[in-house]
């Protein structure tokens, strides 16, 4: 079967588990400056509709840490953008590639590669989800806190893609979810359903302090995404979901405080939380490399190598 990483919630409790701990072992490999290359020359190919730093450089330097290599395709420069279709396109590059990314706007682009790939497919980004910031953000949060089940996150502000996979993250991994969320900008239906079934162990607040009280992490994000239209309304309409140093004094007085990056000081975030001392930011920004890996050696079935 096809090891494809498309989400949290259809990699499942022991996949997930099992990649963040080949994570951990990665970032530990290079602490101590031991080899990690369980990799001979594969050839990891990423598809960019949208544009990356993080995802795009931790992806390419993980391959080559692994001992493979990578090759970029913009989708401008493909045939993609003349409208050669997902399915065509992955049938062919199934033909050279070992394992593919794609980021896009659109999350029927992902499936499409996916259902016509005879290789596996990663979720690099999508206008639904983000599976892989989510891997990084764990390992971050366990390195800071210890075990993520049973423990209380708060996610300020857009309900956005990395907001759904941390949805279906606190699902599979039990634990709790406060969402903190203006109601004229509710979780997409799809979200929410999975939001209402018994014990899914994630709350909805449309007062951010309320949804912060008592929590071990703050998390926010960008309150224009790269799908985003109607800006000027949703900075509106956000404002009073900044997470600010009063709004951090809610949570544990151990809370981190998260955020994917890129970040908009003055925006969904203020300085003072972003770059003080419960900022784990940079911490997550690295991790990305170290659960890139996890996430390369899981879809390949090199896990027993480490
Ligand atoms: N967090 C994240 O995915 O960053 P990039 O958009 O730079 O890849
Ligand atoms: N929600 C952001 C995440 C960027 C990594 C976006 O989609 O633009």
């Amino acid at each position: 079967m096809i090891k494809h990483f498309l989400n949290i919630n259809s990699v499942g409790k022991k996949n997930l588990k099992q990649i963040l701990s080949l994570s951990k072992k990665f970032k530990e490999s290079r602490v101590r400056k031991k080899g990690s290359k369980i990799l001979h020359g594969e050839i990891l190919g990423m598809i960019f509709v949208q544009p990356s730093t993080r995802t795009r450089v931790s992806f390419e330097i993980g391959m080559k840490q692994l001992g493979g290599d990578v090759v970029i395709l913009d989708h401008l420069n493909t045939q993609l953008v003349r409208g050669e279709t997902m399915a065509d396109t992955a049938r062919v590059l199934s033909r050279y590639l070992d394992i593919m990314m794609i980021r896009t706007n659109d999350e029927k682009d992902l499936t499409e590669l996916a259902e016509n790939s005879s290789i596996p497919v990663i979720n690099g980004l999508t206008d639904q989800t983000h599976p892989c910031q989510i891997v990084g953000d764990i390992l971050t949060f366990e390195e800071r806190l210890g075990a993520i089940q049973g423990k209380k996150i708060a996610w300020i502000g857009d309900v956005n893609n990395v907001a759904n996979s941390w949805i279906h993250a606190a699902i599979t991994l039990d634990f709790t979810l406060n969402i903190g969320c203006h109601p004229q900008l509710p979780p997409s239906k799809e979200i929410l359903s999975l939001i209402k079934k018994p014990r899914s162990g994630v709350n909805i607040y449309k007062d951010a302090s309320e949804a912060v009280k008592g929590t071990d992490c703050v998390i926010t994000d960008t309150w224009v995404s790269m799908n985003n239209k109607n800006v000027s309304k949703r900075k509106r309409l956000l404002k009073p979901y900044q997470v600010d140093a009063g709004l951090m004094k809610l949570a544990h007085k151990n809370a981190i405080f998260m955020h994917c990056l890129p970040a908009h000081r003055g925006e969904e975030v203020t300085s003072s939380v972003i770059d003080g001392s419960q900022s784990a930011v940079w911490d997550e920004a690295e991790n990305r490399l170290h659960a890139q890996k996890g996430i390369i050696a899981w879809c390949l079935s090199k896990n027993s190598k480490i």
